[in-house]
């Protein structure tokens, strides 16, 4: 849906700040995220993890629509100890945005 894509990459604003996506992206504050749904967790080249996120990576952790929703909704709640300082996104709709503009992205 690319009118959900388009509203994803506004909600992408939010992340900017720390994460780079994109051609010649690189790891800032937080990893790059091209690529992301669909990826293990914590397997960014290059980029140091806490250990909270490094040890839900080793539980299995996968990033899909599903799993970025629950951890974007309330970050610290879903992985408790994680280094990323971002208090969360409120609404469905932006969550549903922001999945869905991350899928769009290539690696
Ligand atoms: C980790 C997405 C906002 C800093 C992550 C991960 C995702 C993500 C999917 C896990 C990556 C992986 O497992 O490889 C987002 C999105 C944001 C956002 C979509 C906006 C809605 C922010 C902001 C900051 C930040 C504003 C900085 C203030 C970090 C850091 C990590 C991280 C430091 C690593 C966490 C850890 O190792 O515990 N982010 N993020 N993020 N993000 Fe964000």
């Amino acid at each position: 849906d690319p009118e959900l894509v388009a509203a994803g990459e506004k909600v992408f604003k939010k992340c900017k700040a720390c994460h780079q996506v994109g051609e010649g992206a690189k790891n800032k504050t937080g990893p790059i995220l091209n690529g992301i749904v669909g990826k293990a967790a914590g397997s960014v080249e290059g980029f140091k993890y806490s250990k909270a996120l490094v040890a839900k990576a080793d539980e299995g952790l996968v990033w899909t629509d599903e799993t970025l929703a629950e951890f974007l909704a309330k970050p610290k709640s879903y992985i408790k100890g994680t280094k990323m300082s971002f208090a969360g996104l409120r609404k469905e709709k932006d969550l549903a945005a922001i999945t869905a503009y991350l899928a769009s992205l290539g690696n």
